[in-house]
Formats: structure tokens, C-alpha cells, sequence
């Protein structure tokens, strides 16, 4: 068996609202949904081959099915992976428009993670619908959600803001910026480099000696937990993430990724395949995968390469090509990763007075100060 697969599962690609930036064309978004019997296929085939797996349920707006296909579906997950097993678990990605009480009770009682795409007081800049409604009607026990917020050009020098706004509620954030896909291909949404850095890097600093702040800065965090020696899945872009997460659509074809993915990366239809292994050999993947490494080498020289990993195939796809590290993102990622590693080289190297600082950076330095075998320096 293998360790770990990550599953996006888009059970519909229809949505009830129309972001400006949306890499899912309206074209795309198209009403139709999953059968019960393709997520059937999936759970099977998953749990033959993987000793556990996180389904996130994407889309599309995946509220625009009813609770009942959940309460279907996370009872085929238990009836493959075993009820209670911890082999499993699940992440519904909405955009909050269809949150009630009702759901997330029952999220809560399946212990099923909610993530809502929503800016806070900028919502209005890229999203038509406004989640804030839904989401003020949640009572206390139930407003448990982690929010994305996607950074445009109009937001770059504004995370700061996003993360006060998101602290303030004791509410998880992750910045990330609008790639050039889909409908953001239009112009005038991607924000600019330098004020991406820029914004990002304010934030950052913000949080750092932020020492009352109950939430982690993703993508900070992951950043920090990577510089000390801990990379984390979940940061999928900088983790190699190809064979380790496949995207399903409604009608079962399955990709690399959960973001826009052209029909030359497609891996084949769960509803045909003996097993996932048999994904892996597509030539889909084959595509993805040499488009990858020819990148990769042209990354070799970079000093920050054991990092970054080459970043996210798709986004360079959809920047400068798959096979180039020519993007915007690799320098983003350069800028933002060289201000955080140096931060904390400089706490490594100084040792001051802990509480100054997040209880997350002061739980991960400390963790490594007291076991110096592992820093990194
Ligand atoms: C495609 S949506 C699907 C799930 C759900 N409808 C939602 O909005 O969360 C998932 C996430 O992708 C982000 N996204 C969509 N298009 C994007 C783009 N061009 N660049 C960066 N992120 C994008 C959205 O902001 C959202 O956070
Ligand atoms: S980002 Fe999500 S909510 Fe917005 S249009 Fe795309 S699928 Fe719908
Ligand atoms: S920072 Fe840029 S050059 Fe360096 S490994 Fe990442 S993508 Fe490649």
C-alpha cells in the first residue's frame, strides 16, 4: 500500500455565482453533477491502493448539491475506508454562498473541514455573490471555516488588511495571488509582482510579531515549518506534488490538478481504470510529468531549489509555459521565501526573547532550537 493520495473531487463544475477571475470559464461551469456510482469508483480504488486519503470536495460550487449527496457520499468513504478509521478525511472548498446551520452541523459531527474562498472586506473586488450573509447566520458552535483569500491586482498591497480582517475572528488565512488563467487571461486581474511581494512580505511582518495572533499566515507558515526542516503536503506547489494528488471531474475524468488543466494533462476516467496506479502510466501524466522535470532543470542552479521544489507546474503553465520557470511565480516565490527564511535565520542566530513573537513561530523555532540537530542553517 502506499502512504497518501490527495483526491479533489469536483462533484459538479456548475456555480451559482460568477467570479471575475474564476480560471473555470462560464463555458465550463455548466449544470450536471457526479454520480454516486462514480464516487463509488473513486472511494474503491483509493482505499485498494492508498493507506489514506483526503478528499476535498471542489468544483465548480460543490453547495450547489444537496447535503444529501454528502451524507451519500462520506458513507461510501466509510463503508471502503472504514467508519471512524482516521484513513480519511475531508475538505469541502466553497464559496460560501450555501452555508447554513444545517450543513455545518452535519460538518462538524463528520468532522469535515470548511474552507471558504472569501476576502472579508474586499469580497466585493473579484466575487458577485457575498458569503458574509451565510456566513454571519452560522451561530458560534457551527462558524468553524478556514478562509482563501485570492489576491488580484486592486488587493496585492492590501493582505495585511485581509489578515487583520481574519484575526480579528480567529479565522484561518491563505493569501494567494489570481493566476493568468481562464477568465483571469482577460487582463487587469493578476497583480503586479512587485506589489505582490510587497503586500505579502507587510503581512508577514504583521503576523510575525504579532504574539496575541491565534491564527497561522498560510502560505507563512508552511513557508517557515519548510525552512525548518518540515515541509508540509499540503503546500502542494513547493512539495512536488505530482503523484501525490489527482482531480476528478463529474463525469469521472481524472487530471494532475485541481486548477485549470488543458485535455493534453488528462490521466484517463476513474469509471474505466482497473487502478490509480494504471492513471499514473497515462500519457496525460506523461505530459505533465516530462513538462515538469524540463523545468526543473533548468531550476537546478537555484540556491533555494531544495524549497522550492520548481513550484507549481500549472501556474507556470499558465504563465510562461510548463516547461519554463519564467513566471511570475518563481520570482514571487523567490522574494517571499528569501524575507521569511532570513527572519527566521536571524531569530535562529540571536535567540531573542520568544514572546515577542506568534505562538506558531515561537512553537516551530523552539521546537528545533531544543533538538539542534535539525536546524537548517
Ligand atoms: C475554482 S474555486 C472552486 C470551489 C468554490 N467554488 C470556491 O470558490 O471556493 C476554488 C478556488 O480557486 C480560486 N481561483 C479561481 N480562479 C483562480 C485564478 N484564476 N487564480 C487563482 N485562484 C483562482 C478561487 O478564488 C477559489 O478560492
Ligand atoms: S471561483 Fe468558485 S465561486 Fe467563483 S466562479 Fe469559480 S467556481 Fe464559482
Ligand atoms: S525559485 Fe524559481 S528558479 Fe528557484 S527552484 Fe523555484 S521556480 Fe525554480
Amino acid at each position: 500500500m502506499k502512504d497518501y493520495l490527495s483526491v479533489v473531487i469536483k462533484p459538479t463544475l456548475y456555480c451559482d455565482t460568477d467570479c471575475r477571475h474564476c480560471y473555470h470559464t462560464p463555458e465550463e461551469r455548466v449544470k450536471g453533477s457526479m454520480s454516486l456510482a462514480t464516487v463509488e469508483n473513486i472511494m474503491r480504488l483509493v482505499s485498494e491502493e492508498y493507506e489514506a486519503a483526503w478528499f476535498i470536495w471542489h468544483g465548480g460550487e460543490p453547495l450547489t448539491l444537496p447535503l444529501s449527496f454528502y451524507k451519500e457520499a462520506i458513507a461510501l468513504e466509510e463503508k471502503y475506508f472504514g467508519k471512524g478509521s482516521f484513513r480519511y478525511g475531508n475538505t469541502i472548498q466553497t464559496n460560501g454562498l450555501g452555508l447554513n446551520r444545517r450543513l455545518m452541523a452535519y460538518c462538524r459531527q463528520k468532522q469535515i473541514n470548511i474552507g471558504v474562498s472569501y476576502e472579508g472586506p474586499f469580497n466585493g473586488v473579484l466575487r458577485e455573490g457575498d458569503a458574509s450573509k451565510a456566513i454571519a447566520s452560522l451561530s458560534d458552535k457551527d462558524n468553524k471555516y478556514s478562509a482563501s483569500a485570492t489576491i488580484s491586482a486592486e488587493t496585492a498591497l492590501r493582505q495585511k488588511e485581509i489578515y487583520r480582517y481574519f484575526r480579528g475572528r480567529n479565522t484561518d488565512v491563505s493569501l494567494s495571488p489570481v493566476i493568468p488563467a481562464g477568465c483571469a487571461r482577460c487582463g487587469g486581474l493578476v497583480p503586479d509582482p512587485d506589489d505582490y511581494i510587497r503586500g505579502s512580505i507587510e503581512a508577514f511582518d504583521d503576523w510575525l510579531l504579532d504574539s496575541g495572533s491565534e491564527i497561522p499566515l498560510i502560505p507563512h507558515y508552511l513557508y517557515v515549518l519548510n525552512y525548518l526542516g518540515e515541509p508540509v503536503p499540503s503546500d502542494c506547489a513547493h512539495t512536488s506534488c505530482l503523484t501525490k494528488w489527482i482531480c476528478v471531474n463529474p463525469d469521472g475524468t481524472v487530471y494532475p490538478c485541481a486548477k485549470a488543466c488543458p485535455p493534453e494533462f488528462r490521466m484517463g476516467n476513474i469509471n474505466d481504470a482497473a487502478s490509480i496506479a494504471e492513471l499514473f502510466r497515462s500519457e496525460g501524466f506523461g505530459n505533465i510529468l516530462r513538462g515538469s522535470v524540463e523545468r526543473r532543470e533548468k531550476c537546478r542552479g537555484c540556491e533555494i531549489y531544495r524549497y522550492c521544489g520548481g513550484g507549481c507546474s500549472m501556474d507556470f503553465y499558465h504563465e510562461c509555459g510548463i516547461e519554463n520557470n519564467t513566471g511570475d511565480s518563481c520570482r514571487i516565490y523567490r522574494e517571499i521565501f528569501a524575507h521569511v527564511a532570513a527572519e527566521i535565520q536571524k531569530i535562529l542566530d540571536e535567540k531573542p526573547d520568544m514572546g515577542r513573537y506568534n505562538r506558531f513561530i515561537r512553537d516551530a523555532v523552539i521546537g528545533k532550537l531544543v533538538n539542534p540537530k535539525t536546524v537548517i542553517q
